[in-house]
């Protein structure tokens, strides 16, 4: 039986989903075993993890683990730097030098982003797999090092055999024995516990207060999909934490946070940006009309010399104007904007004229803040299309259309 939370624990790989313990259980079926092993899946879904604990499971784990990018490597010196070079081998090569294969011997190689390696040197590797022999660049002796290999890819190998790119024998030899990680997208049951631990472990190593995450705040990181995977969660945990210090993350927050890192489209994540954006709009064309509201009653109070009672003047707003989500009855409104020491002032003194007015500006202005999407411009102004478009009309609000020349 192979213990999942032993595995854990030392692996520090979070997550319960089933695909994940998938994963745990193969490393623990896999690591005490000589074996190469080909990591995949997609950028930032723990592949690194996933080595280090192989490594750290197995019976090599006193020696070292010489992690190596080939993506970093530039491809004239890969095969110096894996395998090591002869003095003399090439201008700069003042000494006999040992390679990484030769650094890890008895312990394990990592060599991430496989993919990239240079089509040449892949046959080298093919070998050193093989039969555990190489040579050093300008060297004519072969040297042999007991290495365990293990290698990554976020590319689809398979599919870079076909196009050329990467050998087919390479890759046969490599994927015996896979362990793919699946896009944190399939496996969003573990956005929780990865949410938990990376904002413990964030907020505690900086001292930052952490009131945690609401609920709704999760359920809107579930829907997003996370194309950057565990590493951009865990990024954006760390972000929101130090931007919202010290406050309880609702969905709000989340979705102020998100938007901005998402620009594109995202499957999922519009749906709940669109209903929060659209009722940022509201609240935005809500304060607009508060405040067209305070400035008509400055300047009434300039013209009649009098205090005016608006408190009741949302009574007049045309049903169309009412603004979905948000309630506008006359004691809310009031208190939005008549604080405890304004005036009572006379409703009568606000006309016809004046609600139009307002009317107008705040289709105005919706339409602007919209594109001039009458669709949108209805919608968030809870009136059907038809009636807009008879108020566009109406009230000469009409884009006037640019004649090209
Ligand atoms: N399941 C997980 N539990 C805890 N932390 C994770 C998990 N998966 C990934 N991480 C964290 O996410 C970050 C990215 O992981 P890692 O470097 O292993 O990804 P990768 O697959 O190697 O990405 P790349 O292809 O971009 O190199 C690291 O900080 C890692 O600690
Ligand atoms: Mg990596």
């Amino acid at each position: 039986m192979i213990d999942l939370d032993r595995i854990r624990k030392i692996s520090g790989l979070i997550g319960y989903s089933e695909v994940i313990e998938q994963v745990l259980e193969m490393m623990g079926q896999i690591a005490p075993v000589d074996i190469s092993v080909l990591i995949t899946g997609e950028s930032g879904t723990g592949k690194e993890i996933v080595a280090r604990a192989i490594h750290k499971l197995s019976r090599r784990s006193s020696q070292s683990l010489v992690i190596v990018n080939c993506g970093a490597i530039p491809a004239g010196i890969i095969e110096s730097e894996l395998f090591g070079y002869k003095k003399g081998a090439f201008t700069g090569a003042g000494e006999d030098r040992k390679g990484y294969f030769e650094e890890a011997d008895r312990g394990t190689i990592f060599l991430d982003e496989i993919g990239e390696m240079p089509y040449e040197t892949q046959v080298k590797l093919l070998r050193v797999l093989e039969t555990g022999e190489f040579m050093r660049v300008g060297d004519a002796q072969t040297r042999r090092s007991d290495v365990r290999v293990i290698a990554a890819s976020n590319k689809n190998l398979f599919e870079e055999s076909n196009k050329g790119n990467f050998r087919k024998d390479l890759y046969y030899r490599l994927r015996t024995v896979t362990i793919d990680i699946p896009a944190l997208r399939f496996r969003l049951e573990d956005v929780d516990d990865l949410v938990d631990r990376f904002s413990l472990q964030f907020s505690r190593t900086n001292d930052l207060p952490y009131r945690g995450f609401t609920s709704d705040a999760i359920k809107v990181l579930k829907q997003y999909d996370w194309p950057g995977n565990v590493r951009e969660l865990k990024n954006f945990i760390e972000s929101i934490l130090i931007l919202e210090r010290g406050n309880k993350i609702s969905s709000d927050m989340v979705i102020k946070h998100l938007t901005p890192q998402i620009g594109r489209p995202s499957p999922n994540l519009p749906v709940v940006i669109d209903k929060s954006s659209e009722q940022a709009e509201r609240e935005l064309i809500l304060q607009q009309l508060l405040f067209l509201r305070q400035d008509m009653r400055d300047i009434k109070s300039l013209l009649t010399g009098s205090e005016i009672d608006v408190s009741r003047s949302i009574a007049y707003l045309p049903s169309e104007l009412a603004i979905p989500g948000i309630k506008l009855s006359a004691g809310s409104f009031g208190e939005s904007i008549d604080g405890e020491d304004t005036k009572a002032i006379m409703s009568s003194a606000i006309g016809d004229v004046s609600m139009k007015d307002l009317e107008r500006e705040i289709i105005r202005r919706t339409l602007k803040k919209f594109n001039n999407s009458r669709r949108k411009t209805a919608e968030v102004l809870g009136m059907s299309e038809r009636s807009l478009y008879r108020k566009i009309n109406d009230y000469g609000l009409e884009k006037k259309k640019k004649s090209k020349k």
